[in-house]
């Protein structure tokens, strides 16, 4: 079959190796794709978030199955207009993808679904959200209700910090994310990522995993899109998987089917685990990213069955089948990240890299210049590893990155460092 994967990143260069090995793939095309995704697939021009170019495009080019990467498409329709077009698509419509782009829908989801989450405020009036805030005390989180691009949550400790965000989100901060104001209940815990396929009746897990969103070694510095990430996450153990299924996952797909918007796709749910017990912190309509990169690495080929399964409505008679192994990526970013960097420099020793089924370094913002991989982005390159344990997948990835030369790039030396 012809596939069409949208995205740039490394989450989408993992999607395509993986999907790349799977013999069901005659012919794969990426867009926009990166240096790395143009080694392995063909890479076409194309505005991902135009649901209209997209379909017409998947029709001249006799795609039968499209997987789409980001968010930001998905909220923007574009599965709808390729579902319209009869064009088999792994991703929600707009209407599900609201579990991700607005806090406030998911909010109501969860309550309407009695799923463990944090208490909750929804504001379109600064004054009455101070009043909540002040009413509550600290600590607190703030959030856009709208897709931010994962800045639009500030964790305040203190009121003061709470109240400055509101008037930052009502001033404007967020464009119109931040029209509207979700103020939580600060939850404590250890936090975890859960992965699961639906096809709007059926959820099945295909793994889970922990990143390391700060900047810097030992967890400081400041936020990023993700540094590096590891699966599977100790933290969520079975028995508080299933329970968070039981409890927080299925009840939420049964609301989606029961408002004539059943969810399709994968959803990423953000847990904050205490006790024993997962609370929900978030979700996501699509996979993470550098998460994404670990589960590609642990599935290999069957991810292409899976997700088509899900497209299907499948899933059902679908199966995982689990290695009981590990994976690590390390994610090397510009100088400077994610405050601002510079574009262009050369990065060497790529190509002397073992790239096989325990070690892939995937690519999130490269460009080929002049036969060259040059950064071209903030988060450059996913050095991503499997191994027995842990231990061992960390190992060789820190060994890969030990053959990168690239002196204006930099990674975290600890990703992994809670699990090991
Ligand atoms: P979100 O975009 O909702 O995932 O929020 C980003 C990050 O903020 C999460 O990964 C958590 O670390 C933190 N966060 C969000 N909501 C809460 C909460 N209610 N309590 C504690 N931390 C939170
Ligand atoms: N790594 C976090 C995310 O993809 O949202």
């Amino acid at each position: 079959m012809n596939i069409l994967i949208l995205g740039s990143g490394g989450r989408e260069h993992a999607l395509a190796w993986a999907v790349m090995q799977n013999p069901k793939c005659d012919r794969l095309i990426v867009a926009p794709g990166n240096a790395g995704m143009a080694q392995i697939a063909e890479c076409a021009m194309l505005d991902i978030e135009d649901g209209g170019a997209v379909a017409a495009f998947a029709q001249e080019n006799t795609i039968d199955f499209v997987i789409v990467g980001p968010e930001a498409p998905l909220a923007a329709g574009v599965a709808d207009r390729l579902r319209e077009a009869g064009i088999k698509v792994f991703g929600p419509s707009a209407e599900a993808a609201k579990l991700e782009a607005s806090k406030s829908f998911t909010k109501e989801i969860c309550d309407a679904a009695h799923a463990p989450t944090a208490a909750y405020g929804h504001f379109t009036d600064a004054e009455a959200a101070k009043a909540y805030i002040r009413e509550q005390g600290a600590p607190i989180v703030v959030k856009a209700d709208g897709l931010a691009a994962g800045k639009g949550v500030i964790v305040a400790m203190d009121v003061e910090t709470a109240l400055d965000a509101i008037d930052d989100m009502f001033g404007g901060a967020f464009g119109g994310a931040g029209a509207e104001v979700v103020i939580e209940e600060f939850m404590d815990g250890e936090e975890a990522s859960y992965f699961i396929l639906c096809d709007g009746k059926t959820a099945l897990p295909i793994g889970t995993a922990q990143d390391h969103k700060r900047e810097g070694d030992g967890d400081t510095g400041l936020n990023t899109g993700g540094m590096g990430a590891y699966s599977p996450a100790p933290v969520l153990t079975d028995d508080i998987a299933a329970r968070a299924m039981r409890e927080i996952v299925q009840p939420t797909v049964d609301e989606m089917a029961k408002r004539g918007t059943p969810y399709q796709g994968v959803l990423y749910a953000g847990f904050m685990i205490k006790d024993g017990q997962a609370r929900l912190v978030e979700y996501n309509v699509r996979f993470g990213d550098p998460e994404c990169q670990v589960l590609m690495m642990r599935l290999g080929a069957q991810a292409l069955d899976l997700m088509l399964a899900c497209a299907e409505e499948r899933l059902h008679e679908a199966q995982v089948n689990w290695a009981d192994d590990h994976a690590m990526t390390v994610v090397m970013a510009a100088n400077g990240y994610p405050g601002s960097y510079e574009k262009g420099s050369v990065i060497n020793g790529l190509d002397a890299l073992p790239e096989d089924s325990k070690n892939m370094v995937f690519h999130a913002g490269t460009t080929e210049v002049d036969g060259k991989i040059t950064a071209s982005g903030g988060r450059v390159l996913n050095v991503t590893a499997r191994g027995d344990s842990l231990q061992e997948a960390r190992d060789r990835a820190y060994a890969m990155i030990e053959g990168i030369n690239w002196p204006e790039g930099f990674n975290r030396s600890d990703i992994g460092w809670r699990a090991l």
